[in-house]
């Protein structure tokens, strides 16, 4: 069971790189964003740091000097080669990565079917798989990036001709609050920053029914409002003006936006994508001086979206875009990291950070629940990112 859902997912994550060139995996478009060989590296250095490391009799790394450059941020295993620098790893090869990566799946594979009743194997596998889709969606928005700043404008996949997604139903949708639970609950995988579950106390509140869409955004555009000072936070305004922002990250002068199936044109009713924080709030700000009879609006806390995504009612809850919400990304009441290396993967990163709810249409299929906490810098537009408004209900 486990062992076939290790071969799904780790050659999932080798077929996002298929139509890509050695060149393509091998450029980084700017500090955020990793090569797609490094994320193919990486994750596998994940299994065979955490798991083969730990649970394989007589371990021998495959390659010593990959712990250092495959090493994302995990000081407990030692020095890492710097993020902004992962472009210039000309060596090893996407060759070599991909014969790493073979080896360590047939290592992997013999320690699963050696030992399969094992918990402790079992869990660290399933973090490595939950972190390696993880990956999957990064390998999307960060080599979208860099296919943005190439001046051909290339495609990636050719767009899907199946029928997407209906557009969401406009409105507001009304939740009394109160005294609610929240965090990871049940039997099945979450990461640690999910729980403990603990109440945390609502307000009475409205989420809209569907995201912004593109239509609503331009004319907030239309409307000057990333030259007016009085709809942004102070760093906001920093940003847009220093970054010289007029638009979200990939729309076009010419109406099109780019996306992974190269220039499209843009669709008024489709969710806005790619937004940073800053202009979510200043949205929400300057949404509201435009309906002055309804109350105004602003961002979700994390807590109302993920009541509210229990439910049945909200639509757009998994797809397309994670949401910003007007929560920093912090541990619950009660929060424990887990314990080893490990313990770094979310705990250390709970400080200027915002927390992200819901999912993308690059988020692998079944990887998020309405309890899955992402998060970014407010600044950060190139990951799948939109807004959805919310309200106070008196
Ligand atoms: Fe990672």
């Amino acid at each position: 069971m486990l062992d076939h859902r290790y071969a799904q997912i780790r050659a999932r994550t080798l077929a996002l790189a298929e139509p890509l060139s050695e060149a393509d995996c091998q450029a980084q478009s700017m500090p955020d964003a990793s090569p797609v060989k490094w994320h193919l590296a990486h994750t596998t250095w994940f299994f065979e740091t955490f798991v083969l490391e730990r649970h394989e009799p007589g371990f021998r790394p495959h390659d010593p000097a990959f712990r250092v450059l495959f090493n994302s941020y995990y000081n407990g295993i030692g020095e890492q080669h710097p993020r902004p620098q992962r472009g210039l790893i000309t060596r090893p090869g996407l060759a070599e990565v991909k014969a790493y990566r073979a080896a360590v799946d047939a290592r992997m594979a013999a320690r699963l079917a050696a030992t399969p009743g094992d918990r402790g194997l079992t869990a660290l596998v399933e973090l490595g798989l939950q972190h390696e889709q993880q990956h999957q969606e990064l390998i999307l928005t960060d080599l979208l990036h860099l296919l943005s700043v190439h001046p051909g404008s290339p495609v990636y996949q050719p767009a899907d001709a199946g029928p997407d997604a209906a557009p969401g139903v406009p409105g507001w949708l009304p939740f009394d609050g109160g005294l609610v639970e929240v965090g990871h609950t049940g039997d099945g995988f979450a990461f640690d920053n999910e729980g403990p579950r603990h109440r945390q106390f609502l307000r009475p509140y409205a989420l809209g029914r569907r995201l912004v869409t593109q239509g609503e955004w331009a004319q907030f555009v239309a409307d000057g409002g990333y030259r007016e000072p009085r709809w942004w936070l102070s760093s906001g305004w920093d940003f847009v003006r220093t970054q010289r922002l007029e638009a979200p990250l990939y729309w076009r002068p010419d109406g099109t936006v780019f996306t992974l199936h190269g220039c499209v044109a843009r669709d008024p009713d489709r969710p806005v994508l790619h937004l940073s924080l800053y202009e979510a709030d200043a949205y929400a700000r300057w949404w509201s001086a435009q309906h002055p009879r309804q109350p105004p609006a602003r961002l979700p806390t994390e807590f109302e979206w993920e009541h509210a995504a229990a439910g049945p009612q909200l639509q757009q809850r998994f797809d397309p875009a994670w949401q910003w919400t007007a929560s920093a990304y912090a541990p619950y009441p009660g929060f424990r990291a887990w314990d080893g290396a490990v313990g770094e993967y979310n705990a250390k990163f709970m400080v200027n950070q915002y927390v992200l709810r819901g999912g993308s249409r690059a988020t692998p299929a079944g990887h998020s629940r309405v309890s899955y906490r992402n998060f970014f810098p407010a600044e950060a537009r190139w990951q799948f990112s939109g807004l959805r408004l919310a309200h106070d209900v008196d």
